[in-house]
């Protein structure tokens, strides 16, 4: 028979677990099982997007942090070899892509190589380093609306609007202006991958708020980061009033549901590690930023807002981690599974805020590495400093097992994070 004898058999080796399934409702809340299969049985991975694009899935660390740097990559979707997909290998509507996709994450060199170099003398992490003062005046508006009610949703009402707020107010957009841009933004961040009508609409409104923004300061030119952006000028050349545009939407878009999520996850993490989070607490009340700052690093390894770099497309056929892949093919790199690689990280699903050699992937690496990240540390930081300072008991009110996650491709984040604390004067 087929049926071999018990008794005789040989132990039959362990079998690896079934291939789990990706995207669906238990991989939103928590992927990392998942991550850890594919970085072990199928580290290159091809698999189907909820979209319909295949795609390359790329879990290992060195593997990462080689296809992030390589040239052969392309971030030009015209590489693509399904570029008229009826969803669209980004899920981002024909109109965006036109009139304000030529950025920096959509190009490669020598294009990029000139605007990363124009942008990079308006946004100057000494700029950055000028603007701390306020935004702790903005994190202490923000607590300052919920402190005495001893209950929130730290999304909605801090994590969601200290970023957009804080950029705004670095690019030069006034005041009156800027709630306008928190609801186009909520309508983004709402509906980012879902229906197009109103994120359609939220971003040809900005477009046009941006363009007509941009071009009443070319008469008038201030210290913020748009008239910089006009004035910024490389071997006599200079941005157009739309590549301007495009770039100021590029650091709203990139700079915003990031840091939305760093700090809601950051948070996160630290109410369900109670003894990491009061040795921060501790460090802080003795006036020390050391755990702080490796702190900050950590949470981005440990459950990071991107948990996948944006696209790439072989523009040639290479191998990542001996597999084969042909030119015109979709390549997503898992910054959350690389991030959690014990071939580089000891214990990487244990937070440990004091960690050393921490050189995670969360703000990515090579040319395109983050622009924005001067300013994200300096938003997570003083968010997450100023939350446990002001508000040192802090507590998750309720089963996080009933906490939701927006389900994205590229970004991962709570969609709500309702705290208790005692209330406040
Ligand atoms: C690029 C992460 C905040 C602006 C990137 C990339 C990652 C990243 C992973 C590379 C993507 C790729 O290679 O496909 C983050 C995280 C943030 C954050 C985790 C918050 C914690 C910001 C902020 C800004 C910003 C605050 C600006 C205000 C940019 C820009 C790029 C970029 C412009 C494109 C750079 C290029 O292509 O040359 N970011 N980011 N980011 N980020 Fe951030």
């Amino acid at each position: 028979s087929d049926t071999p004898c018990p008794a005789s058999a040989p132990d039959p080796a362990p079998s690896p677990p079934p291939a789990p399934e990706l995207f669906t409702w238990e991989f939103a809340t928590d992927p990392y099982p998942a991550y850890a299969w594919l970085r072990e049985h199928a580290p290159v991975h091809r698999t189907t997007l909820p979209s319909g694009v295949e795609a390359w899935l790329v879990t290992r660390y060195a593997d990462a942090r080689q296809a992030l740097a390589d040239q052969r990559l392309s971030k030009n979707p015209a590489h693509h070899d399904e570029p008229t997909h009826a969803k669209g290998k980004t899920g981002i509507p024909g109109e965006r892509k036109a009139e304000l996709m030529t950025h920096l994450l959509n190009i490669d060199p020598p294009d990029h190589t000139r605007l990363r170099r124009l942008v990079s003398k308006a946004f100057t992490p000494r700029r950055v380093a000028a603007f701390a003062p306020r935004v702790q005046e903005l994190t202490d508006r923000l607590i300052d609306g919920f402190a005495g009610r001893g209950e929130a949703d730290l999304i909605h009402e801090f994590a969601f609007p200290l970023p957009i707020y804080a950029i705004c107010d670095l690019l030069g957009v006034p005041p009156e202006d800027q709630d306008d841009f928190r609801d186009w933004a909520g309508m983004m961040i709402r509906h980012g991958g879902g229906p197009r009508g109103g994120v359609a609409r939220s971003v040809k409104k900005m477009r046009g708020y941006l363009l007509e923004l941009i071009h009443r300061k070319r008469g008038d030119l201030g210290d913020d980061l748009i008239s910089g952006l006009i004035r910024a000028s490389d071997h006599g050349e200079h941005l157009t009033e739309n590549e301007a545009a495009a770039m100021a939407f590029i650091l709203l878009f990139a700079g915003f549901e990031t840091t939305v999520n760093l700090i809601g996850n950051g948070v996160y993490a630290l109410l369900r590690n109670p003894e990491q989070r009061e040795g921060l607490q501790s460090s802080l009340a003795a006036g020390e930023t050391g755990l702080l700052e490796t702190g900050v690093e950590e949470l981005l390894r440990y459950d990071g807002p991107v948990e996948m770099a944006t696209w790439r497309f072989a523009r040639e056929p290479l191998a990542i981690g001996g597999q084969e892949i042909a030119a015109g093919d979709a390549v997503l790199v898992v910054l959350a599974a690389a991030d959690r690689d014990p071939e580089r990280f000891d214990g990487p699903d244990v937070l440990d805020l004091s960690r050393r050699d921490n050189q995670h992937l969360g703000y990515g690496h090579g040319i395109h590495y983050c622009l924005g990240a001067p300013l994200a540390r300096l938003e997570g930081q003083t968010a997450i400093a100023t939350l446990l300072t002001r508000l040192p008991d802090l507590r998750l009110a309720g089963d996080p097992a009933d906490l939701r996650w927006r389900g994205g491709l590229i970004m991962r984040g709570l969609r709500t994070l309702p705290v208790t604390f005692d209330p406040r004067p």
